[in-house]
């Protein structure tokens, strides 16, 4: 490693064990989030490097916007190190946990369904749950309501339109009672203890989850989800009429049954459903968490909320529903949701890995060189949040301050919370679509405010940055997840 800076530890942090920091030993499991800048700015370098002994890695933790943009777009030196990634495919064969050739057999369908008309339908059915929201029983009728904890909103959404265009089911606010014969628990059901319980789904092995009394719900929510989806298969199979659908799940299905042509593969449909289970984890909990992070932020910056909702008053002048032609001038929105991406980036790094001996071109020289010597097999690890709060490129970084990606010089290659590149994230308009319509119509109705405990109990702090450190303080799981965090949702 050539003496580079960095972190020699006993016990390799790319091993993610829920362990306490401690020195020489461990760097804790947060490490990829903690002082997100500060680390690099102390070691004077945006590339710190990991020597670990347990497993004996070389890596690097890369803050630097050079050579990341190397590592992602330069397909034949650096890959995707699946084995890292291996438990997700108890799934089935899938995109996320596939290189190469196997990957382009995933993508090129996976790229299809996320189509122009399924795009249209994530807009019309985020637009549908947010007006079920208005009209459930805790919600209709009332001028202020209380949410104790915001994913508690924000993870049933985000449930609801995956369901029924990612799966084509309907899901709602509304109780599903009905148990499909042959069945043990409701569709929805199924779907959402796989999706609760993801980090046990993706980390524990399948034959545990038979076995251990705890976990046999979760098993059997996982069988179960799985027997729905092959229920689906067959059903559509043999529908006499097929309907016109677009949800990502009947563009896998075509993927199965046409001739792929110019000499793909066509997909099993063990993988068509491995990839729509990985479309759950990839998609839910960080569309989730975004929604959450960013309806907390405004409730903490009141005059960015102002901003938002003037603009969308003006979008949608005469208070009419935002229509999906209208997602491009919702230019506010997105702004606030990338500036919240940018502070909590919900996927804090993905991994590269070298194939050959190389070097790896930087935009900051440390002691006057300007690449690092990579030995084959090398690991990297993208430091997202290092980046994102990187100051050589951010102006008061810690600052939230929607309005930056307004400018239209802000520094695209500096902000990577879908990462960048070939095997940057398919569903990143997906999430536009869904956060921008979601987040548009609760701010055109409701007041988002903090609860007078949260508010009290940080008053006492002058700096707003401190104060939002306290009352957002995220921790860190699969995914960057906010705290705790109740709010006050007061009808306009
Ligand atoms: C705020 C929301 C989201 C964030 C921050 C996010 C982030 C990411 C990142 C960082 C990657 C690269 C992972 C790696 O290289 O290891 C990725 C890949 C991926 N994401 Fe997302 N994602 C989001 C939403 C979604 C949604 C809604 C879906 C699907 C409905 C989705 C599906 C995928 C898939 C399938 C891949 C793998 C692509 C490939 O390997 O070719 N993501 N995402
Ligand atoms: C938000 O970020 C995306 C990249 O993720 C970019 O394409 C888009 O232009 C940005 N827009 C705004 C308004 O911030």
């Amino acid at each position: 490693m050539g003496y580079h800076p960095g972190w020699k530890v006993l016990l390799s942090p790319i091993v993610p064990l829920p362990v306490p920091r401690l020195a020489w030993i461990t760097r804790g499991a947060t490490w990829n989030w903690d002082g997100q800048h500060k680390p690099f700015a102390e070691a004077g370098t945006d590339v710190l490097s990991i020597a670990s002994l347990l497993p004996g890695y070389v890596s690097y933790f890369v803050a630097d916007p050079v050579a990341l943009k190397e590592l992602v777009s330069s397909r034949t030196r650096f890959v995707k190190p699946i084995e890292h990634y291996g438990i997700l495919s108890h799934f089935g064969g899938n995109i996320i946990v596939s290189e190469g050739q196997e990957w382009k057999k995933h993508r090129t369908p996976v790229q299809r369904s996320f189509s122009e008309h399924n795009n249209r339908m994530v807009w019309t059915e985020s637009i549908n749950v947010a007006l079920g929201l208005f009209k459930s029983e805790e919600w209709s009728g009332r001028e202020v309501v209380r949410i104790n904890h915001v994913i508690d909103i924000t993870l049933p959404m985000a449930l609801f339109v995956i369901g029924i265009a990612g799966f084509g089911r309907r899901v709602s606010w509304a109780e599903d009672t009905v148990i499909a014969p042959g069945h043990q628990m409701t569709f929805k059901e199924a779907i959402s203890i796989v999706t609760e319980h993801l980090v046990q789904t993706v980390l524990i092995p399948r034959w545990a989850l038979r076995i251990v009394p705890q976990w046999r719900k979760i098993g059997i929510a996982f069988e179960e989800a799985n027997a729905y989806m092959h229920e689906m298969i067959r059903l559509r199979r043999e529908a006499v009429v097929k309907e016109e659908r677009h949800d990502l799940f009947t563009g896998l299905l075509e993927a199965t049954e046409k001739d792929p042509g110019a000499g793909n593969e066509r997909l099993s449909d063990s993988e068509l459903i491995g990839n729509i289970f990985v479309f759950l984890v990839a998609g839910h909990e960080t569309t989730a968490h975004t929604l959450a992070f960013a309806l907390g932020l405004l409730a903490i910056y009141q005059d960015e909320q102002e901003n938002i909702y003037n603009h969308i008053k003006q979008t949608l002048s005469d208070g009419r529903l935002p229509t999906y032609e209208d997602m491009p001038k919702l230019t506010y929105p997105l702004a606030v949701l990338n500036e919240t991406l940018r502070l909590y980036p919900p996927g804090l790094t993905f991994m590269k890995q070298s194939v050959e001996d190389t070097t790896l071109p930087l935009a900051t020289p440390y002691k006057g060189q300007h690449e690092i010597v990579v030995p084959a097999r090398t690991l990297f690890n993208a430091a997202i949040a290092g980046l994102h709060y990187n100051p050589k490129y951010w102006e008061d970084p810690y600052a939230f301050k929607p309005a930056r990606f307004l400018d239209p010089n802000w520094p695209r290659d500096c902000f990577i919370p879908f990462s960048s590149g070939a095997r940057s994230c398919i569903g990143r308009r997906f999430f536009e679509n869904e956060a921008i319509a979601l987040l548009t119509m609760i701010m055109s109705r409701y007041k988002v405010e903090l609860t007078p405990e949260v508010r009290d109990r940080w008053a006492h702090l002058d700096d707003i940055v401190e104060r939002r450190e306290k009352i957002i303080n995220p921790t860190v799981s699969l995914t960057l997840v906010p705290k705790a965090l109740p709010l006050l949702f007061v009808r306009r």
